[in-house]
């Protein structure tokens, strides 16, 4: 029953914006990403950087107060979901992109055990074979270390938040969709849990020729399993490219940034620095100019009017005025 179809993604020129009291405010602005079939690319970046937006918008499930107000996420077979409505798009989330939401453990009918509910989506995708996946269900949550005939006859309440993220991500892999979207799938477990879970994810991606996309905070997490990381910050994508070459020799400053603060990565527990200030909101974003500024050693003066424009080299793309294209020697600025 499994046909191996890695699409490819391509978003671009995505802008989200969220309605607020200050009027509609950017989440992701004018984001481009592309996800190679077949690859388990990852995304990182700190809390309110537009990670789950993004994953949202590939299902186009940006709810309101949000909305996507312009650009594409063109998907192999598909085409742009952006354009998608109705009964298309149920189809397609589900069938063709599977998916677990971030708090995904807070996600499933308290009414129903989760046997129904593994039925219920199946008819609502006209799964003619649903003893077979029922079967497929348990075997997942087998690998994944749970009694899964157990499981299926269980309510939520009777779930820890760990077992209810296994639920989530066996749900986002029953279907056989092609493109699986995974939020934070490992956030309640704890880290050994969590690294096995994610071997599993990762087993499971190669058996069935998956397109993953997995988001997390966790850079130990994403050096893991990925094939290509994505940087998210204020909303943008500074840096994506192969994983290795990403964590080897990251080329943003908040990439360098990142990498700094986390001491297994970096090397040298006494080496470890914690990135200085904090991330900015979408009432604090700057309107003009690079959005890393405040925090960046290498800021120049034109960072405080240019927005950095993507470029890319290679396998590798950046946004900021110091890398790649040579504004002159970078100066450094001081603010202190
Ligand atoms: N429903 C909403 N209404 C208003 N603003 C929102 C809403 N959802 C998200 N935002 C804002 O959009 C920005 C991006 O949020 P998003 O949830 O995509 O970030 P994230 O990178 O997933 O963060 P986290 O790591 O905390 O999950 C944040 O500034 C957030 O406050
Ligand atoms: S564009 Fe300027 S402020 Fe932004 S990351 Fe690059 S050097 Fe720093
Ligand atoms: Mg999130």
């Amino acid at each position: 029953m499994t046909e191996s179809f890695a699409p490819g993604v391509r978003v671009r020129d995505l802008t989200v914006v969220y309605k607020t009291p200050a009027g509609e405010l950017p989440a992701l602005a004018g984001v481009g990403l592309t996800l190679a079939p077949g690859t388990i690319t990852g995304i990182v970046g700190e809390s309110g950087s537009g990670k789950s937006t993004l994953a949202l918008s590939l299902l186009n499930a940006v709810q309101p107060p949000g909305r996507i107000k312009e650009g594409s996420v063109e998907i192999d077979g598909l085409g742009d979901v952006v354009k998608l409505d109705g009964e298309d798009l149920r189809q397609v989330r589900g069938r063709k992109v599977g998916y677990v939401f971030q708090a995904a453990q807070n996600s499933l009918n308290p009414l129903k055990t989760v046997g129904k509910q593994l039925l219920d989506l199946g008819r609502s995708h006209d799964v003619a074979d649903l003893q077979a996946l029922v079967r497929d269900a348990r075997e997942l949550l087998g690998r994944m270390g749970l009694d899964g005939a157990r499981v299926l006859d269980s309510h939520q309440h009777e779930l820890s938040g760990g077992m209810r993220q296994r639920v989530g991500i066996m749900l986002a892999l029953v279907l056989n969709a092609h493109l699986v979207v995974l939020d934070e799938p490992t956030t309640a477990l704890d880290m050994i849990t969590q690294a096995t879970i994610l071997r599993i994810v990762r087993d499971v991606h190669h058996e069935r020729g998956l397109t993953t996309l997995i988001i997390t905070h966790d850079m130990g997490v994403a050096a893991e399993v990925t094939d290509s990381l994505a940087v998210m910050y204020g909303g943008r994508v500074v840096e994506h490219g192969p994983t290795t070459e990403v964590l080897g020799a990251p080329q943003h400053p908040y990439t360098q940034g990142l990498i700094r603060a986390i001491p297994r990565l970096s090397g040298d527990i006494d080496e470890a620095r914690a990135l200085p200030g904090r991330p900015p909101t979408l009432g604090t974003m700057p309107r003009e100019g690079c959005v890393f500024r405040e925090r960046c050693p290498l800021r120049m003066d034109v960072c405080d009017t240019v927005d950095p424009a993507p470029v890319t080299r290679g396998e590798r793309t950046v946004a900021c005025h110091a890398v790649g294209h040579q504004v002159s020697p970078p100066r450094r600025k001081e603010y202190a």
